[in-house]
């Protein structure tokens, strides 16, 4: 069997409509603007409304990918849902995406590995689609963090937000997609990153809910030190298995967890901030859908195209962290339509956000 590549044909983000501002946590916990801004980078974050969950957000966004991609849903060969805030523990919230999109033909499944899943997803993927075992997978980065904060615990209360982001993966000759990667995991650190309940070790009960073990608990600094030093790392590590420096990498998409870990980064790989994306100050640290929400932004915004190689990276609980670099294969479809008409509506680029809309996609384009 020859071998594949996966092409990214389609891609998406949402985030809900519900923006908090910095001004607005100053009114619930004591904090400031000022503090927040200066210690992450973070400005505004979405938060959800009372009945929207996690399986909600994620078919918005791969809704939009699906149509950005020209890829009938029942065309999906699998669906793949980066989450650590599912709907339910049971059943997968893969299977709620899977239906609600209308994905019939798909299999389905959850990945559960914090901030860094988006990139296992990406991988796995990538992998199915190198077998030939799978043609068309729809992944997705996902969660609703707002719904497991402690709102008054000013450590974490701050730094979160919900949304997601979602990809087509298709299929193809052309060589593209995943050109190296590395999937790391450090469990001796499980507690530095931790939502104690519920689970087989804490399942829900008075003593539980009483203590706030229910919410998610962080150890910033500890969270800080790991994230500065394997993400510059497994950075270099991916590039070096490819074979390639920073110069032949057009596009670096971060974990936007905090601006400051990006600018280390981004500082000791000596990497131009033209070649970095950030977006962090507009949705807080969104876990597992900050990537693909970022890739969305950027691909849309026409910053990279067909040919370029991103570099992915992320990190999170577990901890974990993974990175690749991903080869943009030939854009098919509407997505090529909808590059070219960003490009001949932008000019100069001053106008691109007026014609971009909400959903990520540029009007008049995607019904
Ligand atoms: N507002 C005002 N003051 C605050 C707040 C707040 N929201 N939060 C903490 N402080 C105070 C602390 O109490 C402390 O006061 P003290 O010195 O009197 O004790 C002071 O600010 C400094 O606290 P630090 O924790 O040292 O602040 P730091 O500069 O380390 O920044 C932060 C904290 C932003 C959490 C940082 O450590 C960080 O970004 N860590 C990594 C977090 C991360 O990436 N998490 C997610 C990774 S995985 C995932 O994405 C799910």
């Amino acid at each position: 069997m020859t071998r594949k590549h996966a092409s990214l044909i389609g891609w998406g983000h949402y985030a809900p409509e519900n923006v908090v501002t910095n001004a607005d946590l100053e009114k619930i916990v004591d904090t400031s603007d000022e503090w927040i801004k200066s210690r992450s980078g973070i400005e505004r974050r979405h938060f959800v409304s009372e009945d929207q969950a996690t399986s909600d957000l994620s078919i918005e966004a791969g809704r939009r990918a699906l149509e950005m991609s020209g890829v009938a849903p029942e065309d999906v060969d699998l669906v793949i849902v980066a989450t650590s805030s599912p709907d339910y523990l049971t059943p997968p919230v893969s299977s709620q995406v899977q239906h609600g999109l209308g994905c019939v033909n798909a299999g389905a499944f959850a990945m559960m590995v914090g901030c860094t899943g988006f990139v296992y997803g990406l991988v796995t993927a990538d992998q199915f689609i190198q077998t030939g075992a799978y043609k068309t997978i729809l992944v997705v980065g996902a969660e609703v963090i707002s719904k497991n904060l402690d709102m008054t615990d000013r450590t974490t209360c701050v730094l979160f937000g919900d949304g997601a982001g979602a990809v087509v993966l298709q299929a193809t000759d052309a060589p593209c997609g995943v050109r190296s990667f590395e999937l790391g995991s450090d469990g001796s650190q499980a507690e530095a990153l931790i939502a104690p309940c519920p689970g087989t070790r804490n399942p829900v009960s008075q003593y539980a809910v009483d203590n706030r073990t229910h919410y998610l608990r962080m150890d910033g600094r500890a969270v800080f030190k790991f994230a500065t030093r394997t993400m510059t790392e497994s950075l270099q590590r991916v590039m070096g298995k490819a074979g390639v420096g920073v110069d032949d990498v057009d596009l670096f998409i971060p974990h936007q967890a905090n601006a400051r870990i990006i600018e280390y980064a981004a500082k000791t790989l000596a990497l131009p901030p033209e070649k970095v994306v950030m977006n962090v100050a507009d949705y807080g640290n969104t876990s597992a859908a900050t990537i693909p929400i970022a890739l969305s932004e950027a691909l849309t915004a026409g910053r990279a195209e067909a040919g370029d190689t991103l570099a992915l990276v992320g990190f999170g609980a577990g901890l974990t962290w993974a990175a690749c670099l991903f080869d943009l294969g030939p854009l098919v479809g509407t997505a090529r339509a909808s590059h070219e008409a960003t490009e001949a509506t932008s000019g100069d680029g001053a106008t691109v956000d007026s014609v971009i809309d909400d959903r990520g996609v540029v009007d008049g384009l995607i019904a």
